[in-house]
């Protein structure tokens, strides 16, 4: 976990729509990252939502239409000091009333003015019935948005409250909460970068059921794609036989199962990519021949298989370069890490290393955290920390070199 997303002053405006009922558990998640969480409610998200369950979670009691211009709760004026008091605000759902009321820049309750007032960034979760979100006015109210500066998060497709099938739901918690972290990341240094990231192990059958692998989960790399996003990059993530974990959202996730597919995809893209991140861990062998049907064990004590290289997609991209192209690359060590690192890195004509001991403790395979070193040609570094916290690094380390 990235420290800058914890103890954050969020501002949360829920207006009328049916999928405000899930905002209790956005809220609760928030609580759990030690955020702050001031809420408003519309009066029409009041019949959907209780503010007493919402208030309960956040622990401060929730700001009402009724709160507007009234001395109820002292002489504060919520939507001024909600305003100046929030490091993002963000509207989930919006309804197609409050994205029209915000688009003509109205006034008439808390929320609007709030958002009127406020310097911090915006996010919007519009979620409605699907033919309301595509009418031309709620469309043409969303896109004057975003020319604004506002960020409008798309509505996902799938069944709505009112029965239909649609474009207009809105995204599950564990999006929200990576869109607010895209708001509120302290740096977009990689802005306009395009950056492709291999993750993951590679799977090499050798018959249709059973295949070589590792235990590589691909957490090391999707973070460095995640934290890549957050600093603005456009990332591309080629994904070996993973499962999910966390939001892959704003990603753009190719699979693969075997090396010789990874490194396909690899060079599909490697025109598209500034910087090529290779933390998957690649097998190095796979079966001379793929047999079609399943190896039957009777009459077989022994098995043989013959196993040919792979293709090295490091070296091989180290080798096609382009000039600016910047390389990253993983080496999972057991002994004498940097010696080893630093020769991969010689061979595979990379610029930056990060290398781990594989048999530490907490380091490695499936952990969550983990300890580098970051290793280029004049510079050595350790960093010990989550996984996104060492991707976070290893980024600070990418960007001093590769865009100084
Ligand atoms: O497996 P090895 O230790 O050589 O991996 C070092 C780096 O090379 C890693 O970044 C890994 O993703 C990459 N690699 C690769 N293709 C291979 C083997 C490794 O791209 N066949």
């Amino acid at each position: 976990m990235l420290e800058w997303k914890r103890s954050r002053k969020i501002l949360l405006c829920v207006t009328g729509g049916i999928a405000a009922y899930k905002i209790p558990d956005l809220v609760s998640r928030l609580r759990k990252l030690d955020c702050e969480v001031e809420i408003v409610l519309t009066k029409a998200a009041e019949s959907i939502v209780s503010p007493l369950a919402l208030s309960t979670l956040s622990g401060r009691r929730a700001w009402l239409q009724d709160d507007f211009l009234s001395d109820k709760r002292g002489f504060e004026i919520p939507h001024i000091h909600l305003a100046d008091w929030a490091e993002v605000v963000v509207v989930a759902p919006c309804s197609a009333e409050t994205a029209s009321g915000l688009a003509q820049g109205r006034a008439e309750s808390v929320v609007a003015a709030a958002l009127l007032a406020t310097r911090a960034p915006v996010v919007l979760f519009p979620a409605m019935n699907v033919h309301m979100f595509e009418h031309p006015a709620t469309q043409q109210n969303l896109r004057i948005l975003a020319e604004r500066g506002v960020r409008v998060v798309d509505p996902e497709f799938g069944s709505l409250a009112c029965g239909y099938e649609g474009k207009g739901r809105l995204p599950e918690t564990a999006l929200i909460l990576e869109e607010i972290a895209y708001a509120l990341s302290p740096r977009r240094n990689l802005a306009g970068r395009h950056v492709l990231v291999t993750a993951g192990p590679t799977r090499e059958y050798l018959d249709p059921v059973r295949f070589i692998s590792n235990p590589s989960t691909g957490k090391m790399g999707m973070a460095m794609a995640r934290t890549a996003w957050y600093r603005g990059a456009e990332v591309r993530v080629v994904l070996g036989p993973a499962p999910r974990v966390g939001s892959t959202h704003g990603l753009e996730v190719h699979d693969v199962v075997s090396a010789l597919a990874m490194r396909d995809a690899v060079m599909e893209n490697l025109e598209w990519a500034g910087c090529v991140v290779k933390a998957a861990a690649v097998g190095d062998y796979r079966s001379e021949e793929r047999v079609e049907h399943k190896i039957k064990r009777e009459k077989k004590d022994s098995l043989t298989f013959s196993l040919v290289q792979n293709p090295d997609i490091a070296a091989e991209v180290g080798k096609n370069r382009r000039a600016g192209q910047f390389l990253i690359g993983f080496a999972a060590e057991t002994d004498d890490l940097v010696q080893n690192a630093r020769a991969k890195m010689a061979r595979k004509g990379l610029d930056l290393m990060v290398a781990n001991d594989v048999s530490a403790p907490g380091s490695g395979f499936g952990a969550d955290t983990n300890t580098v070193r970051i290793i280029s040609d004049d510079d050595e570094t350790q960093f010990s920390g989550s996984k996104e916290a060492v991707a976070d690094a290893v980024w600070e380390a990418a960007v001093r070199r590769w865009l100084p």
